[in-house]
């Protein structure tokens, strides 16, 4: 079935709704294609808030908070795209707001604050409150009232579709072609602009805060076109999940007063980040929670976890601003942060690599400058580099509306400058083919024991710290991997809502990140931000200050390109002293 729309948003979390509302309001047809019912977007778990330097509690600056995110991002990060961050925040915070976001309030009616990991005052020297939150529910509110703007402005929306390819001729994007899940029928959606915002990959990782649906499916299609994914090794660890389930514990507890104790009850965090804590960047406080756990310090039955303690906090604190996080610890074990000590591991949480684009959200083909025509990303998958190495706690939501209303209006411009472009005679052919070849393979391989096998060699061999034997040896693990998953078959023949089958199909996109994640962190041979290496301890500016840009080797499976894109600095100034890890 063929359909056309000025402009195609893939994804319906918050980078893709704030996308396809902005383009709706650019005077084009749109059509937003999610793999899920839009307000069931991981966007929603997200709890703790978006940083805007509103200054409702605390002077604030949007200097500050560009030079946090810098910093954050172990000054890898592009400034340019942290100056326009920083600045536009605010104004899509206030927008927000008078979409009718609930945001927390203070008692004065104003936009509730509160602090996070690495945000401060006066270029680092003290926190600050600057995230803005509803309760512990902001991603969710995020996504409620972008879903009813888009509404409003007549966005239309094709749920459970999944996108299988990306139709690119001649440098230009035309449309995409997508499964329907209920009817196994194959759509070719052709389009002027196409936009990807559906978010990131951290299946790809055993214990992990993303939902089952994130698995990099259009980073893995966009890489198969031998076109580069950007810093994919750079990959966050959350420090607080749910003990053995990874589902994400705000960071906001530890905004509100929460604190981490080890086996000994001892407030560690002091002697990892004497001056800020427990409020430490979170790559900081994630490798000190491990190596607490690494030195026989941790807790619970396989002394692998941690504890966060609230116990001293008001009970209308954890019950009112913390709510959803409470339920979470009560339900699944069986804790009750109001006077239980709740027990948290490090979960993989966020990639802060992916589709490489420019700050109006444009697709880049290579690290000089080159460009997709029509193609644009936001959100999780794209990487305009904001967050350099590290992502700082709530920068996340900013980025999505930030950088997701910026390509909208840039998609939705380019859509009205042009017709529509050609299609291939066929366009769903190769989608067609892959359908066909899992579904009537002779294969002995099951994609499930693939994706565990998987997700448990990349938790050991490039998790929170790395070093090259364990990285070489998962690169080379990849290819055995990659081999099994051609044999692989489904039991299952049935086309309609064949979960089977986008399974084995995911799995295949869950691999190709791995590729370009596990060879372009072997590739980085020293420390920085969430790349940590035991065997490369420093920082190397001289050598290192620069994106990596991993290509698939379209000549010789398997084999990673690697190549490099400079980083945008803007004035905030790096200490090219590598100094040492005290962890
Ligand atoms: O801790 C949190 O609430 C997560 C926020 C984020 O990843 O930005």
């Amino acid at each position: 079935m063929h359909h056309r729309y000025d402009v195609i948003v893939v994804g319906a979390g918050g980078a893709g709704l704030m996308s396809a509302l902005y383009a709706a309001k650019g005077g084009v047809s749109v059509a937003c294609i999610s793999k899920l019912y839009p307000t069931r977007s991981h966007t929603g778990a997200a709890q703790g808030g978006i940083g805007a330097a509103l200054g409702n509690i605390q002077e604030d600056h949007w200097e500050w908070h560009m030079f946090d995110t810098v910093k954050g991002g172990d000054y890898l990060t592009d400034q340019d795209a942290a100056e326009v961050f920083s600045k536009d925040i605010i104004d899509v915070v206030y927008e927000l707001e008078h979409m009718g976001l609930p945001f927390s309030r203070t008692p004065e009616g104003k936009i509730a604050q509160r602090k996070f990991g690495g945000h401060t005052r006066d270029f680092g020297k003290a926190a600050v409150e600057r995230s803005c939150y509803a309760k512990d529910r902001t991603g969710h509110m995020i996504l409620q009232t972008l879903y009813q703007q888009n509404v409003k402005e007549g966005t239309l929306f094709f749920n459970e579709f999944h996108v299988t390819d990306l139709l690119i001729e001649n440098g230009r994007c035309t449309g995409v072609v997508a499964y329907e899940l209920s009817t196994g029928e194959l759509h070719t959606f052709h389009a002027k602009a196409v936009i990807l915002a559906a978010g990131g990959y951290g299946r790809v990782f055993k214990i992990t805060s993303n939902a089952l649906t994130l698995t990099g499916d259009l980073m893995s299609i966009y890489y198969r076109k031998g076109l580069p994914l950007e810093d994919m090794e750079f990959y966050q660890f959350h420090p607080t999940g749910l003990a053995k389930l990874g589902i994400l514990v705000t960071e906001g507890i530890r905004g509100e007063g929460g604190i981490l104790r080890n086996s000994n009850l001892e407030r560690f965090m002091e002697r990892y980040a004497p001056s800020i804590k427990d409020l430490a960047p979170r790559d900081i406080v994630a490798r000190s929670m491990t190596t607490e756990i690494r030195e026989g310090r941790g807790v619970g039955k396989d002394k692998d976890a941690i504890y966060i303690d609230l116990t001293h906090l008001p009970r209308e604190v954890i019950e009112g601003k913390l709510a959803e996080i409470t339920d979470l610890a009560r339900t699944y074990l069986g804790q009750d942060p109001v006077k239980d000590l709740v027990m948290v591991q490090p979960t993989a949480h966020y990639a802060m690599g992916g589709i490489p684009t420019d700050l109006n959200g444009l697709c880049l083909s290579d690290g000089n400058g080159g460009s997709i025509e029509g193609l644009y990303a936001a959100g999780e998958q794209a990487c305009v580099s904001l967050h350099g190495a590290n992502r700082l706690g709530t920068n996340s939501l900013g980025d999505l509306v930030v950088f997701g209303r910026r390509a909208g209006k840039y998609a939705a411009e380019y859509a009205r400058q042009v017709e529509f472009g050609d299609l291939p005679d066929d366009p769903e052919a190769d989608s067609r083919q892959e359908f066909e070849r899992l579904r009537t393979s002779n294969g002995k391989e099951n994609a499930a024991g693939i994706r565990k096998d998987l997700q448990e060699t990349m938790m050991k061999n490039v998790g929170i710290f790395r070093n090259g034997k364990d990285m070489a040896y998962q690169v080379e693990y990849i290819k055995e991997l990659k081999a099994r998953y051609a044999n692989v078959a489904v039991a299952d023949p049935s086309r309609k809502y064949n979960s089977e089958l986008i399974e084995a199909l995911e799995t295949g996109f869950l691999l190709d990140c791995a590729e370009a994640m596990a060879s372009s962190a072997v590739n980085r041979t020293e420390s920085r931000g969430a790349h940590d290496r035991e065997d490369f301890h420093s920082r190397d500016d001289v050598n290192w200050l620069k994106h990596t840009m991993a290509y698939k080797d379209l000549n010789n499976p398997g084999n990673v390109i690697i190549g490099y894109k400079p980083v945008a600095l803007k004035g905030f100034t790096r200490s090219f002293e590598p100094k040492p890890r005290v962890y």
